[in-house]
């Protein structure tokens, strides 16, 4: 599908952006030139997605659609019981209420936010055992969404009191900037889950992407096709959640996958009462087909190598300008490191935040922060948490923009690079959810 674009001019966007409260999320989509906002369900489908569309079958129960969607399932992740939802989240909540109790500490590598909130929304806590490399844009490691094995190691030795329910993994990890995790690495956490008796799980949202790392950077597996990478990767892991929209190619979709057969019956109750029949799992038959078409099309290298080497052209332009980005560059999207980029606005005043909307503003160019906005309060102090990286996330659409955007995108990027020393003040915040707070927040400019 081809869709117009519309350009508008610098003097309407500065009152659309002060129109929506300083928050992305607010613009309608008609303002925006190129939408980097998030690559969730933004992207094209191919034309056998569509083809399966047309053959949809909407039977409440037992659909020929849920069907190839759970066999298509079963031959990717080599997973036995398949629950489909609406979405990524909507797994995570029907999962996260079978697995996750008050008090409980869930590690990872830097969990995503919705992860993060039906965690703490429990009143359970996550632990970060993220590599130190991934937050330091400037280290070159090949597998920056590595889990530190020997933190990951202690925080189980010291768990007397049994709080750590079982360990997330997410593949490729976005908050660190859409970097990938190691077979090695995973086949390490996986051990060490399996010492103390521990399940494994994956976010696997992006699981492909990090399956086309592995193919051209971790030698033992560059003859291995993608998909024979990915049932590996799975191979270590107890179950998953999916965000659907993401290496399923659709616009919506999500699932849970898993061995154990205890776990699978009771997430069905969960999964009945928040998504729908459990051969629907809020998804339309339609919809169920076209993400069977997208799980094998997104599995494979072809379609990989392009669209992870058009998120490199981007990166590559970026660095050429001298602009600080999150290296290697990430999967999905490219990250402009703020902390570097914009030193000069005050992190009390939401620096990456603030350079997004300077993105906007410039170029029409939607973007999001990955900062302390995004981080939260901390739900005990209800202070700001401020993270290591201050990161605005590019993040590229499947299917959708050109190289010609690329360039566009980069070349905007440059003049704001041009004139940062300038930039003194950042933004305020006047109105705040408790969690998540990032989607409705309301800001106001400071000026000196
Ligand atoms: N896990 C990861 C790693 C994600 O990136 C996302 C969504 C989810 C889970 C939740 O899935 O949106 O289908 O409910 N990430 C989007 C993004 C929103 O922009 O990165 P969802």
């Amino acid at each position: 599908m081809v869709e117009y674009i519309k350009p508008s001019t610098i003097e309407q966007r500065k009152e659309w952006i002060k129109e929506a409260d300083y928050n992305l999320f607010n613009l309608t989509s008609e303002k925006v030139f190129i939408d980097l906002l998030t690559d969730s369900g933004t992207g094209a489908m191919s034309d056998n997605q569509w083809a399966e569309m047309m053959k949809g079958d909407e039977s409440y129960a037992g659909s020929q659609s849920f069907l190839k969607l759970r066999d298509t399932v079963k031959k990717i992740t080599g997973f036995i019981y398949f629950l489909p939802t609406h979405q990524g989240r909507a797994a995570e909540n029907v999962l996260f209420s079978v697995l996750v109790k008050e008090g409980n500490i869930i590690p990872g590598n830097s969990h995503f936010d919705t992860t993060k909130g039906h965690i703490e929304f429990r009143k359970a806590t996550t632990l970060d055992c993220t590599i130190d490399e991934a937050f330091d844009t400037t280290v070159y490691h090949p597998f920056k969404g590595n889990v530190n094995i020997e933190k990951l190691e202690h925080a189980l030795i010291n768990d007397i009191e049994n709080k750590i329910p079982f360990v997330i993994v997410t593949i490729t990890c976005n908050s660190a900037g859409g970097q990938p995790v190691s077979i090695e690495n995973i086949k390490q956490v996986s051990e060490v889950c399996k010492k103390f008796k521990k399940p494994l799980y994956f976010d696997a949202a992006r699981f492909a992407e990090n399956a086309y790392f592995i193919k051209i950077r971790e030698e033992e597996y560059k003859n291995h096709s993608i998909k024979e990478i990915a049932k590996k990767m799975f191979s270590y892991a107890d179950g998953m959640t999916m965000s659907a929209k993401k290496d399923g190619l659709v616009n919506m979709g999500g699932f849970i996958a898993l061995n154990n057969e205890d776990v699978y019956k009771k997430a069905t109750v969960f999964n009945i009462m928040y998504e729908g029949f459990i051969t629907y799992g809020g998804l339309n038959g339609r919809d169920m087909g076209a993400l069977a078409v997208g799980l094998d099309e997104a599995t494979e290298f072809d379609y990989l190598e392009t669209r992870v080497e058009q998120v490199a052209f981007l990166g590559k332009q970026l660095v050429d300008y001298g602009i600080p980005v999150q290296q290697p560059f990430g999967g999905h999207a490219i990250f402009l490191d703020a902390n570097k980029f914009v030193p000069t606005i005050p992190r009390s005043e939401y620096r990456a935040q603030a350079l997004a909307i300077e993105l906007y503003i410039v170029g029409g160019i939607r973007s999001v922060e990955i900062g302390t906005i995004l981080a939260d309060r901390d739900p005990f102090t209800h202070k700001n948490r401020y993270p290591e990286l201050e990161l605005v996330r590019l993040a590229i659409p499947r299917r959708t923009y050109s190289l010609n955007h690329m360039r566009y995108i980069a070349a905007v990027l440059k003049n704001i690079y041009d004139y940062k020393d300038q930039a003194k003040r950042g933004y305020k915040i006047v109105d705040e959810a408790p969690i998540m707070r990032h989607f409705t927040v309301k800001l106001e400019k400071l000026t000196s």
